[in-house]
């Protein structure tokens, strides 16, 4: 399912001296890192979602970004990209959700993700909000804590596809030392517990020789639903999936699900009710 081994070859670590810290070590097949992929350069790239090109001006109205880079061979435009948020829309300057600036947040990103929570035990975890983060060898993301959700009990969970990451982790203050990690194609963080409000961030990104995402086996089945069929064809077909293998060997993706509401709470509260069931 979803693109995932057996969960019971899984291999999951706490980090010892950071409580909270999950680390399922590349839990999927080489399909399933192809599935996610093509999804975040293909579809979740799409509008009505949101990114940070969308000021720039370089899409027109009637094209969209990963078609564009695809027809004119267009590097520089490809590197545009940085992000893309899904569901409850990340504001970056206020930090705070709006009700009024939501998308729909993805069918198969939420079945994927609730998969993956539950089998770590959180059985009421919902999907509302997402950034996708795409790194080039020379991207950083600076230290931040991720405070915005009105569920902090809620765990984060963090997807990576590509180059390999070394992510730091460090406390809810940023005197705290930070313990490094590093993040290859496949892995998956879970901020949990004491973990969820700790600051972190991505120094460097290293390039890597493997291509964790090749080869295919055609056993793999990568069961998401029907209507997912197009992009499973793409996965399997290697003339296809060639551009999307390409930006993998100098870029990283980066999936970040998050739950924004309370458990019962149906929406954010506009001026003082919270509406509850
Ligand atoms: C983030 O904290 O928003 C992204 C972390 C990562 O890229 O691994």
């Amino acid at each position: 399912m979803f693109g995932f081994k057996h969960p019971k070859t899984w291999e999951v670590f706490e980090i010892v001296e950071r409580p909270g810290l999950i680390i399922i070590k590349n839990p999927f097949t080489s399909i399933g890192q192809r599935y996610w992929t093509v999804k975040c350069l293909e579809e979740y790239s799409k509008k009505p979602n949101k990114t940070n090109i969308d000021t720039l001006n370089l899409v027109p109205e009637n094209k969209e970004w990963w078609e564009m880079c695809q027809n004119n061979n267009n590097v520089l435009l490809l590197k545009k990209l940085r992000w893309v948020t899904l569901g409850y829309h990340h504001n970056w300057d206020t930090k705070v959700y709006n009700e009024q600036d939501k998308g729909k947040f993805p069918k198969d990103l939420t079945d994927m993700t609730v998969f993956v929570a539950s089998t770590l035990g959180y059985t009421n975890f919902n999907p509302e909000a997402a950034i996708i983060n795409y790194y080039h060898m020379d991207s950083t993301l600076s230290g931040h804590t991720d405070h915005s959700e009105k569920d902090l009990e809620a765990p984060l969970f963090s997807f990576s596809f590509g180059q390999t990451a070394i992510f730091l982790l460090g406390g809810k203050s940023k005197d705290d030392k930070p313990t490094p990690v590093f993040l290859r194609s496949g892995d998956i963080v879970v901020m949990s517990k004491e973990s969820r409000l700790a600051y972190h961030g991505v120094p460097k990104i290293l390039q890597i020789d493997s291509r964790y995402w090749d080869p295919i086996d055609e056993n793999d089945l990568c069961y998401i639903g029907k209507d997912y069929r197009d992009v499973v064809n793409i996965c399997k077909d290697e003339s296809l999936w060639k551009p999307f293998g390409n930006y993998l060997s100098h870029s990283r993706i980066n999936i970040n699900v998050r739950q924004v509401l309370s458990r019962g709470q149906k929406r954010l509260n506009s001026e003082n009710a919270e509406e509850v069931t």
